[in-house]
């Protein structure tokens, strides 16, 4: 895909003016101003001092608020507050609340509390929208619009509440029209699971053991329906009472409960919040990982999600909230490298970002985040990340020429990565082998080229594939019919991972075994799929497979194969298909050898330094928290605008 890159990148910061006295406000927005930051985000929290009571408005404070900020010469990204329920209405109708999979409601008390599926907070939501967009919707300084706020976090997407039942039964019966079909296409005669009417199906909770895979993957797709559809209400009416105004919203690290493309269909701008060292210390990540990155995130955190939401936004993305120094939501929560948020920012740059905006302007003394940074100090002096951010807005200055000709037509990263949500649900519902997730085998591929100093497109199945040298398909088990013919039509090199084709769209396996229609190009069957617990491995000349192995039947000859003879990687063509889940060094080893057909120049990088090309400009970013060479990869002739060939931590240069 070419994706345009538009204009110069700006940076912002998160603020609540209802948590400060307002005699702070003016001071704030000049010390905004004078730090290099051009746009505030504002409200998205602020409802119940919006409209403390039914129909009962107070506009004076915000109205103050807009104004200070105006005066000041910073743009406004409004929200709208639906994230934050207030107590009054909850009360009024309390089966609003999301209920979790043991029929609990989720109670009033903190944020989210609120089930998608709640026709009346439907209702609701849509009032609030139209009250503020009616004020603030044509305001010069609202350049743009969030709805709500980090769709999915804690848990939120999925509610088990009799609203979400309803509809799920509504949503059954218009997908399937007759029991007997859905009764079928789930295989529910399997354990005398049959119904009768679509009124006597549950919502996929509290079973004995598992349920039936084939009802969670529905309800999963009903519940990422009812995000889309919440969402789609309230962009409807902002385009209507504020128009010209970019709509987005705030996405989440490794959050994958509902297709964010569905969502973002009716966006302008895709926005994801980036807490690398949350994220780094939450997720997946080994201990050795933890501790060689606790203080920068790995190396990979940001950029995967930059180059996912890059085309989730269809070209055009933000960071909404970077993190700005300890957080308070990981098990640990330690300091950033001095020099990382600079780096954080100007990696989210270089990787296309139109804004970087920081989570928050001042550390809240109150509450539950009053342990989470800011630019700011509860006492109001600057903290550590302010002169980080001075720097990040002095080195865009430097680059100025970045916003017109040469970005513009810049040749697009020439690898896509393909990407399903679906995939994740699969995986997720029935992972066969502990740990097994679709998220993070793409990860690991992302990664492993991306060592090689070549920049990604993670992008959907839907995307054209038209413009790319090389194509990977991590893991897809429910496979598009037109992404297979795309992938029918390309000559480029394409490789495709283990359990891609695997299910049918109802969850079964293919009649045909997997990877299903997939055969029409590569002439193989899965037999028999194996899940292999840590420290069980396969091995084979240069590399080992770990987590799963298939075993195939094939008249392909293998190109890879374990030191037993089995085969591992397979080629027909310029498709090849990997039968198990690789090691780092063997996955390296395979992207080298594709990238090396693709026609893609391998670069020799350090561990933990990354590359990025932005239009003419070159970026190398240094993760690691010693200082690294960069010789072999700085031409001798560059024009450094920033740094050097010697790179200190957290250090990044930039030349031409
Ligand atoms: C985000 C959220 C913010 C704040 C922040 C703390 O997930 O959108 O409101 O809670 O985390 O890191």
């Amino acid at each position: 895909m070419t994706y345009p890159v538009r204009k110069t990148p700006r940076l912002g910061v998160c603020y609540y003016p209802e948590h400060w006295p307002r005699e702070w406000w003016r001071d704030d927005a000049q010390r905004m101003r004078e730090m290099g930051l051009s746009q505030v985000r504002i409200g998205e929290f602020a409802w119940s001092r919006i409209e403390p009571a039914p129909g009962r408005f107070d506009w004076s404070w915000l109205d103050e608020a807009i104004e200070v900020l105006h005066d000041a010469g910073l743009s406004i990204v409004l929200c709208t507050p639906t994230a934050t329920p207030p107590k009054w209405l909850v009360d009024s109708m309390p089966d609003m609340l999301a209920l979790d999979a043991e029929g609990r409601p989720r109670r009033f008390g903190s944020r989210r509390h609120y089930c998608f599926s709640h026709q009346g907070y439907r209702v609701e939501s849509q009032r609030i929208t139209r009250a503020i967009a009616e004020r603030y919707g044509r305001h010069p300084a609202v350049i743009a619009w969030q709805t709500d706020n980090e769709y999915g976090c804690h848990n939120t997407t999925l509610s088990w509440s009799a609203s979400a039942l309803r509809d799920f039964r509504l949503w059954l019966a218009k997908h399937y029209t007759d029991i007997r079909a859905l009764n079928d296409a789930w295989g529910n005669v399997f354990w005398s699971m049959e119904y009768s009417s679509f009124e006597q199906i549950d919502l996929p909770a509290l079973t004995v053991t598992e349920a039936n895979p084939a009802h969670v993957l529905d309800f999963r797709r009903f519940s990422s329906a009812q995000v889309a559809s919440f969402n789609a209400e309230q962009c409807r009416i902002l385009r209507t009472l504020s128009p010209g105004r970019d709509i987005t919203h705030n996405f989440m690290g490794f959050v994958t409960d509902f297709d964010h493309h569905a969502v973002a269909a009716d966006l302008d701008v895709a926005a994801w919040d980036s807490y690398p060292l949350g994220f780094l210390e939450q997720f997946w990540f080994s201990d050795a990982e933890k501790l060689r990155y606790a203080r920068q995130g790995h190396p990979d955190i940001a950029a995967f999600h930059h180059d996912l939401y890059r085309g989730v936004g269809r070209g055009r993305w933000w960071v909404m909230e970077q993190q700005p120094g300890p957080v308070n939501w990981a098990r640990f929560n330690p300091a950033p490298l001095p020099g990382m948020v600079r780096l954080w920012s100007l990696e989210a740059i270089a990787h296309g970002a139109e804004v970087v905006s920081y989570f928050r302007w001042r550390q809240a003394p109150f509450a539950q985040e009053q342990m989470h940074a800011g630019l700011l100090r509860p006492d109001r002096e600057d903290d550590v990340a302010a002169a980080e951010v001075r720097e990040v807005a002095a080195a865009i200055a430097a680059f100025r020429p970045l916003d017109t000709s040469s970005v513009v037509g810049a040749p697009s990263p020439r690898v896509a990565l393909i990407f399903d949500y679906l995939a994740q649900w699969v995986t997720d519902i029935q992972p066969q082998g502990a740990g097994f997730s679709a998220l993070q085998l793409t990860f690991e591929w992302y990664s492993a080229i991306r060592q090689l100093g070549i920049d990604v497109d993670i992008v959907p199945p839907a995307a054209k594939l038209d413009g790319y040298s090389l194509i990977l398909v991590p893991c897809l088990p429910i496979i598009d019919e037109r992404l297979r013919q795309r992938l029918d039509a390309v000559t480029v090199p394409v490789l495709i991972g283990a359990r891609t084709g695997s299910k049918t769209q109802h969850f079964r396996i293919p009649a045909a075994l997997p990877p299903g229609s997939l055969q029409d190009l590569l002439p193989l069957r899965v037999t028999r799929v194996e899940s292999l617990r840590a420290g069980l491995i396969e091995s084979g000349d240069g590399f080992n497979v770990r987590l799963w192995f298939e075993h195939l039947e094939t008249d392909l000859p293998a190109e890879w194969t374990l030191s037993d003879g089995r085969g591992v990687l397979y080629r027909r063509k310029n498709l090849r298909y990997l039968a198990g889940v690789l090691d780092e060094s063997g996955l390296r080893r395979l992207m080298t050898t594709l990238a090396a057909e693709a026609g893609l120049p391998v670069e020799r990088l350090p561990e933990g330094v990354r590359l990025r090309r932005l239009g003419s400009l070159r970026f190398a970013f240094n993760y690691n928290s010693h200082s690294v060479s960069i010789r072999d990869v700085l031409p001798r002739s560059a024009d450094c605008l920033m740094g050097s060939a010697e790179l200190g931590p957290a250090a990044v240069a930039v030349w031409r």
